[in-house]
């Protein structure tokens, strides 16, 4: 019994590595308004990081595509064996037809046929998606949400962007602006968002805003603090010291999430909600206020079912994304 329990796992391990041998590379792109990041991939894992290149060095969008090329190249010098090439970017983009409709706080990039750029770069099989699809495609094929046919991740950063999938299906829409949760509305009347949408919640808590939320809660507290000060990070720190001013933006960070959380319910009614992203690092702080607002405004049988997990591959996510979605649509692989 013994040995026949060792050798099963054995083999069981010895088909794990052969998998794993023959995982093929690709490289993974992940374009913010910031920087651009590169990646070899293979499986989850990130097997070479390149030199991340700055979005505002670059005049126009012909400029940053001109030297994506001349990056991607250095990378295949180094990895001939790399078989597809994947970008996400941050905005509406069209994964079918491999162009970019534009893209939110990036300025230029309109009808961008970005797809065909990559490969006419490389010579590889290219594929393009939103960079939060990106995210959600890693989470699910490959992290927390593998398995699931229903499911919303959602990255939180300077942007808020998510991706869905239903019934098994990764959905886009019909003009690739499906799970742009970010732009969701909390407040009818509220902040007049990018696209003119008011309310949206990304101009609530994504990153610049909570820090300036930040500023002005300790301002009012009589406690001034200066900007740099007044991160996610620094607030996270202080809410887990037990500062009360920092656990009050918390939960009301929280609160805001929850609400955009439990729209979602109702229209896609998702088996979990996958959170990841910078501002997710702040782990229990946050998904403890999440967690109790939603299930303050739901059916209590529903929200006993629902997983609210954060996601597995962090700040990786995108890059590990790209890579992979790239891989599948050169297998015709959805
Ligand atoms: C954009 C999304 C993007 C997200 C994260 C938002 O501002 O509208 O398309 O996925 O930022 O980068």
């Amino acid at each position: 019994m013994a040995y026949s329990f060792f050798a099963f796992t054995m083999a069981v391990n010895m088909l794990d590595s052969a998998c794993m041998a023959t995982e093929e590379l690709s490289i993974g792109v992940d374009m913010g308004g910031t920087s651009i990041k590169f990646a070899v991939v293979q499986g989850t894992d990130i097997v070479y990081k390149a030199e991340p290149m700055q979005t505002t060095d670059y005049p126009s969008p012909d400029c940053i595509v001109e030297e994506i090329g001349k990056r991607l190249r250095a990378i295949m010098e180094k990895y001939p064996s790399v078989k597809a090439v994947g970008m996400g970017l941050p905005g509406f983009v069209d994964h079918k037809a491999g162009i970019v409709d534009s893209l939110t706080n990036v300025p230029g990039w309109y009808d961008i046929h970005i797809r065909d750029i990559l490969s006419d770069a490389t010579g590889l099989p290219a594929a393009v998606d939103n960079d939060a699809n990106c995210m959600a495609y890693a989470e699910w094929k490959l992290g927390a949400g593998r398995g699931m046919n229903d499911l919303v991740c959602l990255t939180l950063g300077t942007g808020i962007g998510s991706g869905v999938i239903a019934g098994g299906h990764f959905v886009r829409g019909h003009l690739s602006a499906a799970g742009e949760l970010g732009q969701m509305s909390i407040d009818y009347r509220g902040r007049i968002g990018y696209y003119g949408n008011q309310g949206a919640i990304e101009d609530y808590i994504g990153h610049r805003e909570i820090t300036a939320e930040a500023q002005a809660a300790y301002a009012a507290a009589g406690q001034p603090k200066a900007l740099s000060e007044c991160g996610p990070l620094e607030i996270e720190l202080a809410a887990k010291a037990g500062d009360p001013v920092a656990l009050a933006l918390w939960d009301d960070i929280g609160r805001k999430l929850a609400t955009c959380l439990m729209n979602c319910h109702y229209i896609l009614n998702p088996e979990a909600f996958i959170i990841g992203g910078g501002v997710a690092k702040a782990g229990d702080v946050l998904f403890g206020p999440v967690r109790r607002y939603l299930k303050a405004q739901l059916y209590p049988p529903h929200y006993a079912k629902i997983k609210i997990l954060p996601a597995m591959f962090s700040n990786e996510a995108g890059i590990i994304g790209a890579a992979r979605l790239a891989l599948n649509t050169a297998n015709n692989e959805e």
